[in-house]
């Protein structure tokens, strides 16, 4: 049995994750999360919070997944957040088509995506690719762009459309003017959104790992470019496992381990913020679970990056010898904040004063467009516009008898002295900047994915097989088990008042008195319970109880009244 078919099964069985509307037949790429998954999911998001959100000094925010159509239109979304998608002639199924390139025996395409589709279309026909549910031959036929936004209607009608957010960063940058307001317009600060993501993948596969409704846990740090500077110090000496572009295209390249400072100093990662983001991140994975010997961060191949992106590292982890995105991290540049201005009309820039007023000298044209005469007809306004446009970045044009602009195609000559060009001295006190975005974008579901896939342990304890979740004390649901060692003689009540007092202490408790005490050591270990208390004779006699720790089975007697304090020193390591 694969890693991922093991898991499946042990998540239904135990309560952590299950197909949703299983009674109704099931809807591929949607997951409930059962009472352990829940917790778990909390337990991560709250861990995430108070790596990033809390100790990093961030804001979070909490918007809404339905946003209106303009939002999308000014983020790119509406015209270019699509994948290809190929329809079966015989059964109707639909495929990524760039999926089935990479997946065909044979291939050595390894990111079909960046690939034009007429280029797939051939390897379709090179390849003899069939569909996967029926066989049938897919060569020859269309592959088109699907648009993976799952629209709406908001209100009535359908004069108002909206969309389910396909990433949380677009409410984090449509709030920015208030955002750099509650930020007293001082860069750089970074705000955080932890919340649900919808995107209708053509081919959801592998449980958790491509799904249709997923949760970000998002953070848009937003810089000066020219001043911000992060505080490498806090991280240099981690390690990074790197798998840069240079790597990937070497013959037998391999991860590269290299400190951040060295990624920062040797250009591998070329931006320092994405590598303290890198470094940071590295620690939280390994706090929550995830195995790192089966972790790497690569770069993104340059046909890769998404549309918004200069430059993109993925924490990837191996689950059954694939490698899977669990993280980008992307430099946006101004992209977003740029786009959102234009689209809006609304300014996306901080002000920056300076320290003392500055004189600068200001290039204009007369903006009273009579210079231009009636021969220019209509398009007046634009070649004025152009003029302004040309005078503030490249005022030398203006040096000889004529100056030229192109607008709409057409070329005009223009007598300088027409225009009206001089050179004025202002007195500035600050000048608007947009800042660039620096992106960590977690995705919870993969990571719950694979924290469980890397707990997953078998062993052998007293002649029999166990299964047991190998999770750290704060992802576990549960942090202790309470039993007693059975239910009679007052053993019961005196370890459901065990039970009480340590919730009352802000442990997560199972109390279970059902089944034989090694079934129920078993039940605890398949959902990870790092700690079980049990409460027999002696703790009525002598005030003790055992504590059994779950990945070694080793048991201790610890006094009833040091057994808080002991439980919390254990879970917190
Ligand atoms: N704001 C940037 C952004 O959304 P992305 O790489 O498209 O970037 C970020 O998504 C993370 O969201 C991914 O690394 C992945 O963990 C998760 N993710 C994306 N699509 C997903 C899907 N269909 N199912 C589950 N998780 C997904």
């Amino acid at each position: 049995m694969s890693e991922g078919d093991r898991l499946t099964e042990l998540a239904k069985r135990r309560g952590f994750f299950l197909q949703s509307s299983g009674s109704y037949g099931g809807v591929a790429g949607f997951y409930t999360y059962g009472p352990q998954g829940a917790t778990l999911k909390e337990n991560i998001e709250s861990a995430w919070r108070d790596r990033f959100v809390t100790r990093e000094g961030h804001m979070e925010i909490d918007g809404p997944t339905v946003m209106p159509e303009a939002v999308f239109e000014a983020s790119g979304h509406l015209d270019g957040f699509d994948d290809m998608i190929i329809e079966c002639p015989d059964c109707g199924e639909s495929h990524r088509a760039d999926h089935l390139v990479e997946d065909e025996p044979g291939s050595e395409v390894e990111d079909a995506e960046a690939l034009p589709i007429a280029e797939v279309e051939d390897l379709f026909a090179e390849y003899e690719i069939d569909c996967p549910t029926c066989g049938a031959a897919l060569a020859g036929e269309p592959i088109d762009d699907f648009n993976l936004m799952f629209g709406t209607n908001i209100g009535p009608g359908s004069s108002s459309p909206g969309y389910l957010r396909p990433e949380t960063a677009q409410g984090i940058f449509v709030e920015f003017p208030q955002l750099a307001e509650y930020a007293r317009n001082q860069l750089p600060f970074g705000v955080t959104q932890i919340g649900r993501a919808y995107r209708n993948e053509i081919s959801p596969r592998n449980a958790l790992v491509r799904v249709r409704e997923f949760t970000q846990a998002e953070l848009e740090h937003f810089i000066d470019p020219e001043e911000d500077e992060p505080p490498i110090e806090r991280v240099e000496d981690v390690l990074l496992p790197l798998y840069s572009v240079e790597q990937q295209q070497a013959e037998d390249g391999q991860v590269q381990e290299l400190t951040v400072r060295e990624a920062v100093d040797e250009g591998v990662v070329a931006d320092p913020w994405i590598a303290y983001y890198l470094g940071i991140s590295k620690g939280w994975y390994e706090r929550i679970g995830v195995d790192m010997d089966r972790f790497r961060y690569r770069q993104h191949l340059p046909g890769e990056l998404a549309h918004y992106a200069s430059d993109c590292w993925d924490a990837e982890t191996e689950i059954d010898g694939d490698w899977i995105e669990v993280t980008g991290f992307a430099y946006r540049g101004d992209y977003d904040l740029a786009k959102h201005e234009k689209h809006s009309g609304e300014e996306y820039s901080v002000f920056k004063q300076y320290d003392e007023p500055v004189t600068v000298e200001k290039p204009t044209v007369d903006p009273d467009m009579s210079y231009l005469g009636p021969e220019f007809g209509g398009a007046a306004g634009a070649i004025s516009e152009e003029l302004q446009a040309l005078a503030e970045r490249d005022p030398d044009a203006f040096d000889g008898d004529t100056v030229e602009v192109t607008v709409d195609g057409e070329r005009y000559e223009i007598p300088v002295e027409r225009t009206g060009f001089a050179v004025e001295e202002v007195t500035e006190s600050g000048e608007h900047v947009t800042p660039h975005t620096v992106e960590p974008s977690f995705g919870v579901d993969r990571l719950i994915y694979t924290v469980l896939a890397h707990a997953y342990e078998d062993d052998e304890v007293d002649g029999e097989q166990r299964t047991y979740l190998s999770l750290p004390p704060e992802t576990a649901p549960t942090t202790v088990g309470v039993f007693p060692l059975m239910d009679k003689d007052g053993l019961a009540e005196r370890a459901q008042e065990v039970a009480r007092d340590l919730r009352a202490a802000g442990l997560e408790v199972t109390y279970d008195d059902s089944g034989a005490i090694g079934r129920r050591y078993r039940r605890q270990d398949e959902v990870g319970t790092p700690f079980c208390v049990t409460v027999d004779y002696d703790t009525l006699e002598e005030g003790t109880v055992t504590v059994r720790e779950r990945d070694s089975t080793d048991q201790k007697r610890v006094a009833i009244e040091e057994l808080e304090e002991t439980l919390l020193a254990l879970r917190d390591g």
